[in-house]
């Protein structure tokens, strides 16, 4: 069986130079992996991934001249060695002499040498290196410039709170259990869990546990969703009996959530993917909610809509993913600064299309995992200034920043996701 080190070294090297997603890589590794090694696995490929651009920095500074392209696999296992040493709790001559017994599975012996005096260069000079590390938040040069530019104040605490791993946060089904209620249940569980502050239907864990352990969750009593995710049920209060539309709905957190807010909600769910469209239909079972599954890209209204108008909308757009970059670090890697003028024209054109399938005096609820105000805040200011009929309803909930429009959270550690929600009512 290979190691733990020269997996972790081959995924980020799938990440790193072929774009691939650890979502794509990681559950084939693990699944292929001892038990007893997948935390270890986890914890090295997030770690690494987390950290690249600085780790990348830093084998710059301690080579005297980079790897060979097709010896790159080297290149990684340099950096899963010297974030073990950066970062973690691991015997330092572990770190080295399993990292250098990699370099030889990985048939590279020709490097076991260079790997073993790299390592042992940074375990002697680490506070030197360190201190002239200027990527050590590891945020791509791009993004860095755009976060500052929209954030000077809290730049560098963004950026330190997207590297800290995000809680497990759990949304209580209010149609089935009080929320206060499943947390005594829970305590007798030995589970230490609090009600959140802002989303009504939140609970954080104290330490993340396993699904199955969760009192009711085969039930569907409670679902693994960020507390920012869960304001949407609340932002957008749908009456009972409602004809809501989710646009973008896979793989049906807030589906689920808007089903189990109110009663006999008429919910469409739109996913362009029928693979992930699958999910929705298994999550809405689990907790005893139904919707009508439309796999089509929610931009050809021709092509799904009946004609009859919506009550609400809920548009959780696709996005750059940078407000929750904490759960998916490959996102540093695998967006480019080009991705967000991309993005952003594919939800101007989300928002324009679905429009006309709300009813006058009907709301839609535009929302995303952004924290770029080039999808976010510039996004619904220039639609709400190019739509005549289109009103920008002022939310009361607390925001983490100043925008033009709707509310920016930004990732909290131990508390919430970046999120953005923009409330959008249809003049009568
Ligand atoms: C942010 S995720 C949605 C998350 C989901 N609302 C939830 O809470 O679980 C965005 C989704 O939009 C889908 N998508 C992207 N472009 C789309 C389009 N043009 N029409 C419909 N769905 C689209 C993606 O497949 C993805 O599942």
């Amino acid at each position: 069986m290979k190691s733990t080190r020269l997996i972790a070294a081959e995924i980020l090297l799938n990440v790193v130079d072929h774009g691939r997603s650890l979502n794509d890589e990681l559950p084939a590794a693990l699944a292929d992996t001892e038990l007893d090694d997948q935390p270890f696995l986890q914890q090295l490929v997030y770690g690494t991934t987390r950290y690249y651009f600085a780790l990348d920095e830093i084998i710059q500074k301690i080579l005297d001249k980079p790897i060979k392209d097709k010896e790159r696999i080297v290149h990684m296992l340099l950096a899963v060695g010297l974030y073990q040493l950066w970062k973690l709790n691991v015997a330092e001559h572990a770190a080295i002499n399993e990292t250098v017994s990699a370099v030889t599975e990985s048939k590279r012996k020709w490097a076991t040498g260079l790997v073993n005096a790299s390592l042992r260069r940074f375990q002697r000079e680490k506070d030197a290196i360190l201190a002239e590390c200027r990527r050590g938040d590891s945020f791509p040069g791009w993004l860095n410039k755009r976060l500052r530019q929209a954030y000077p104040e809290q730049f560098a605490e963004i950026c330190g709170n997207s590297n800290v791993p995000g809680p497990m946060t759990l949304r209580i089904n209010a149609k089935r259990v009080i929320r206060e209620q499943w947390l005594k249940l829970a305590e007798t569980e030995g589970i230490v869990a609090q009600a959140c502050e802002h989303a009504n239907s939140a609970v954080t864990l104290a330490a993340a546990a396993p699904v199955a352990m969760l009192p009711g969750f085969d039930a569907g009593d409670v679902s693994v969703q960020d507390e920012a995710a869960q304001l949407c049920a609340q932002i957008l209060e749908l009456n009972d009996a409602a004809r809501v539309l989710d646009a973008c709905s896979a793989p049906g957190g807030k589906t689920g959530h808007l089903l189990e807010s109110a009663q006999n909600v008429q919910m469409t769910a739109l996913d362009v993917s029928a693979e992930r469209l699958q999910r929705v239909g298994e999550n809405l079972a689990r907790i005893g909610e139904t919707a009508e599954l439309i796999a089509a890209d929610a931009a050809d209204v021709e092509l799904w809509w009946s004609g009859e108008p919506f009550d609400a909308i809920l548009l959780d757009a696709p996005c750059s993913g940078t407000g929750v970059i904490r759960r998916h670090p490959d996102i540093k890697l695998l967006r480019k600064s080009a991705d967000i003028t991309a993005l952003a024209k594919i939800q101007r054109n989300l928002l324009n299309k679905l429009w006309p399938t709300l009813k006058p005096g009907g709301r839609l609820l535009y929302a995303t995992c952004s924290i770029l105000p080039d999808e976010n805040s510039h996004q619904v200011a220039g639609f709400v200034a190019e739509t005549p009929d289109a009103e920008l309803i002022p939310l009361t909930l607390p925001a983490d920043a100043e925008t033009a429009a709707g509310i920016q959270w930004l990732p909290q550690v131990d508390g919430h996701d970046g999120f953005f929600y923009a409330l959008l009512e249809k003049q009568l």
